[in-house]
């Protein structure tokens, strides 16, 4: 397992699809950085947005299963940071993408899980070692 502690929310394959989403930040800035073509980009930022997708659908589902008392708010913060994501894909097909344009909408995900993510975290029951200890 690869999981880095910065992303970690103290539950294992969260932590997984944390890494993912912000790994594939940094794809979309580098693709940036080094002027890839329009296409190159796209392809970037589309593996951004199904990884934050696929993150965001795991977090509501264990939110529905514990009956998390804070997930029509969180799902609302999962929802405004897709419209963001989608924004970034529509302005590289458009006027052009920026890196303060990504810089703007990494932050905003990183506040995310900073704040809700491991808000919902802590409420979450958290894996014994023994479950834990089965998957490795
Ligand atoms: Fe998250
Ligand atoms: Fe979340």
């Amino acid at each position: 397992m690869r999981c880095v502690d910065r992303y970690s929310v103290g539950i294992p394959a969260l932590g997984e699809e944390h890494n993912r989403v912000f790994e594939r930040f940094v794809c979309v800035k580098q693709a940036m950085a080094k002027g890839s073509d329009w296409n190159d980009i796209h392809l970037a930022v589309a593996s951004l947005i199904k990884s934050f997708e696929f993150c965001a659908a795991l977090e509501e589902a264990l939110m529905r299963i514990h009956d998390y008392p804070g997930r029509e708010h969180h799902e609302q913060e999962h929802a405004d940071l897709l419209q963001s994501l989608h924004a970034l894909e529509k302005a590289n097909l458009t006027t052009g993408l920026t890196q303060k344009m990504i810089g703007s909408t990494f932050a905003s995900t990183m506040k995310h899980h900073l704040t809700q993510d491991r808000r919902c975290a802590r409420y979450l029951p958290q894996p014994t070692e023994r479950a834990h200890a089965a998957r490795q």
